[in-house]
């Protein structure tokens, strides 16, 4: 054995030893160390494991022997770590099987709004227009907002458990609590806290005690108007309505309004439609859509409204009725079931 052979040797010994240590100590805690780390020691080219290997034959035949166990004892440990460190990488996203990137994405299923949502917005916002500001009150109301203030008798028939949902019982404190049967109760919210002029809609949610069948529902949705300021008359009220029904149904639309009664306005009225329909004999049908009138002069004293010098209108209809001319339903209860087939049509 040559002295060079014996250095060369040495510095190989060496450079294991040194290898040795790193291989032990690299932190592998992401995927990128790993790779790296299996780049550095075993690559074909590069890896300095790879290296030393190539360098056995410079090795002494005496020491070769041992060389070559402590270098594959290397290789084997550089291994082991790279499968331990990889198993505690599996089960995140980017583990199993090679992504396809070629693949077709995955179709994102578009939600639609609900008609009722889709009416109730346009219906605001052609009130918006209009100059009315949106008001909001709430779904759980007293008998003083739902009933009292709005004129109605205490023997109003209206105020039945028949009709009503009572959270708490007429009897107890502020006549009960009840789930509001119209939205006609927020026009005293309003007038409670502002001073006129008001110009304001109150769209909601209502509920009544109703036997179900496809007209009616034990809940639906209702728009509130009310206008309230010097010199208000029915004419202006005739006017906005039309305004509104001409929006909605188009400039022809046939319309009438009928006398009617409601507690808290005085004249009151109901507004109809004329509904083309081929298939009648009279080639169409006459539909309500709403009530209005002028507000009673006791609901404005009721608030503290001078009646002798402010006068207004309000108005109320349904928003199912609505939705379902406009987009051709003939079953209330269909809006309420969540059939998704009924609902992606009004995407
Ligand atoms: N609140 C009435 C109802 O639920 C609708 C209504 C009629 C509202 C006349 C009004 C109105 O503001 O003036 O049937």
């Amino acid at each position: 054995m040559s002295e060079q052979n014996n250095s060369v040797a040495d510095a190989a010994l060496a450079a294991l030893k040194a290898l040795q240590k790193e291989i032990q100590e690299t932190v592998l805690d992401t995927r990128e160390s790993v790779d790296e780390y299996r780049i550095r020691f075993l690559s074909r080219k590069q890896g300095q494991v790879t290296a030393l290997l190539k360098r056995i034959p410079e090795v002494a035949a005496e020491h070769r022997k041992q060389f070559g166990q402590e270098i594959n004892a290397a290789k084997s440990l550089v291994e082991s770590r790279i499968e331990q460190a990889s198993s505690s990488f599996s089960g995140d996203a980017t583990s199993g099987p090679e992504l396809d990137f070629t693949l077709p994405g995955r179709e994102v299923a578009e939600g639609s709004l609900h008609p009722i949502t889709h009416a109730l917005r346009l219906i605001t916002k052609v009130f918006e227009s209009y100059g009315f500001a949106v008001a909001e009150g709430p779904e759980a109301e007293d008998d003083w907002h739902n009933f009292s203030a709005l004129n109605f008798p205490p023997d109003h028939p209206a105020r039945d458990m028949q009709d009503t949902f009572f959270i708490e019982p007429p009897e107890s404190d502020h006549g009960g609590i009840l789930l509001r049967t119209h939205t006609s109760g927020v026009q005293i919210r309003v007038m409670e806290n502002q001073k006129p002029p008001i110009r304001v809609i109150a769209p909601g949610r209502v509920y009544r005690n109703e036997a179900i069948s496809y007209k009616s529902y034990c809940l639906f949705h209702q728009v509130e108007g009310l206008y309230v300021d010097e010199g208000v008359t029915m004419a202006d009220l005739k006017q906005i309505i039309h305004a509104f029904a001409r929006t909605l149904f188009g400039e022809d639309v046939k319309m009438r309004f009928r006398p009617s009664f409601f507690p808290f306005t005085e004249p009151s009225a109901e507004v109809d439609i004329w509904w083309k329909d081929d298939a009648l004999p009279d080639g169409g049908r006459w539909m309500e859509i709403m009530g209005c009138g002028m507000v009673d002069p006791n609901v404005l004293e009721g608030v503290g409204i001078d009646s002798e010098k402010y006068t207004g209108y309000a108005f109320g209809m349904g928003i199912e009725r609505i939705a379902m001319l406009r987009y051709g339903i003939d079953d209330i209860r269909i809006l309420y079931e969540n059939d998704i087939r009924f609902l992606e049509q009004f995407s």
